[in-house]
């Protein structure tokens, strides 16, 4: 059997500050698994740990960040122990990253031309006219307008959503199998954003490279996303098929989160999820989510919920994710009519 493409099992990722005294767990037991095609989308709270799980798939955690625990298998194969030399020869050329920054993929001292090139000319041995070649239909596909032009150019001259576009050519370009975009859109105003979203998917579809999408943003992960991953406090609380989530999410955080998003034509009080996420360095016992959850029991301020399985690829973390509508129909006001369209506007 084929191994999936990509496989995330138990992932945790740690920050150490004032000499270990602080750690921060920023991404744990995170996992998730993407079969060939499709697309996954990833979303969460401002600093539940979505770029530091990104930057451990890919091997490019900061100084003072590890992967503490679990693995993470492209074809069958686990990158987290690889010697270092080793991951080099697969970043890039089997998985690549876009950064949540495009400046910080850039390097403002070398024209385009050259940056595009360079994952094409190390790890797939391009050279000349074909390398040449290469970099203008890279350019090209991600709608770089007169690109034996603007290959000549350096980032600067670039507009915002040009270099976001050039850092997508160059994840792209030794036709790596997995692109991981962290939030590739922020800096983007809405309609380039849209473009660049359905140029991604494009390109995915003509070239089936694996996706995964980092956003907050729900309207995103409906409308471009076959799969989602919710993370709540640095975990993966629930995943599963986006039509399902949006249907009938399982943990408290992923329902809430769903209504807490204005659709268009309802006239339903928009969901509050009361208080702030925990402090990483800090997490309370038993579920994260528990302190702000309105289905909260004892049992889960003491102990930490199971993964279930609710169907077959629909998991979630919570003593309360059996059952078959939205978890929080019983106690949200309008009950479970939100969002049963499984679209919401952008
Ligand atoms: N270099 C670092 N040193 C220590 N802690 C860090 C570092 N970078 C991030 N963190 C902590 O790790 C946690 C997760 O950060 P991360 O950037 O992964 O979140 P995020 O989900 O990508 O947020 P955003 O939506 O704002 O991009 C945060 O609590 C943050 O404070
Ligand atoms: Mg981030």
């Amino acid at each position: 059997m084929t191994p999936p493409l990509l496989e995330v099992r138990g992932l945790r990722t740690e920050y150490r500050a004032f000499g270990g005294t602080r750690v921060v767990r920023a991404g744990d037991d995170v996992s998730f698994t993407r079969e060939r095609g499709p697309t996954i989308g990833r979303v969460g709270d401002s600093g539940c740990g979505k770029t530091t799980t990104c930057l451990s798939l890919v091997r490019l955690l900061p100084a003072g960040a590890q992967v503490t625990a679990g693995e993470v298998l492209l074809e069958g194969r686990d990158l987290t122990g690889l010697p270092d030399r080793e991951m080099q020869q697969i970043r890039g050329r089997e998985i690549a990253m876009i950064l949540q920054d495009p400046m910080a993929s850039l390097n403002p001292l070398f024209t385009v031309y050259d940056q595009v090139r360079e994952p094409a000319y190390h790890h797939r041995a391009m050279r000349g006219a074909a390398l040449r070649e290469r970099v203008r239909s890279l350019l090209g596909s991600v709608r770089i307008p007169s690109p034996e032009r603007r290959m000549k150019e350096y980032p600067h001259q670039m507009s915002g959503g040009m270099r976001q576009r050039i850092a997508g050519a160059i994840a792209l370009s030794a036709a790596p199998k997995v692109i991981i975009a962290d939030e590739p859109t922020t800096s983007l105003d809405v309609t380039i954003q849209a473009q660049y979203l359905d140029l991604l998917k494009g390109l995915q579809r003509d070239t089936g490279v694996g996706l995964v999408f980092v956003t907050h943003d729900l309207g995103i992960v409906a409308k471009r996303c076959d799969d989602v991953v919710v993370m709540y406090a640095g975990r993966a609380v629930e995943s599963g098929p986006v039509r399902t989530i949006f249907e009938r999410a399982r943990h408290p955080y992923a329902d809430a989160l769903l209504r807490s998003v204005p659709t268009m034509g309802s006239k339903e009080p928009l969901f509050r999820i009361e208080g702030q996420p925990p402090d990483l360095a800090d997490l309370p016992p038993g579920c994260s989510f528990a302190p702000r959850c309105p289905l909260v029991a004892d049992r889960c301020l003491e102990q930490a919920p199971p993964t279930l399985e609710i169907t077959p690829g629909h998991r979630a973390d919570c003593w309360f994710a059996q059952g078959s509508g939205p978890v929080l129909d019983a106690v949200a006001p309008g009950g479970g009519a939100a969002h049963t369209n499984g679209s919401t506007s952008t």
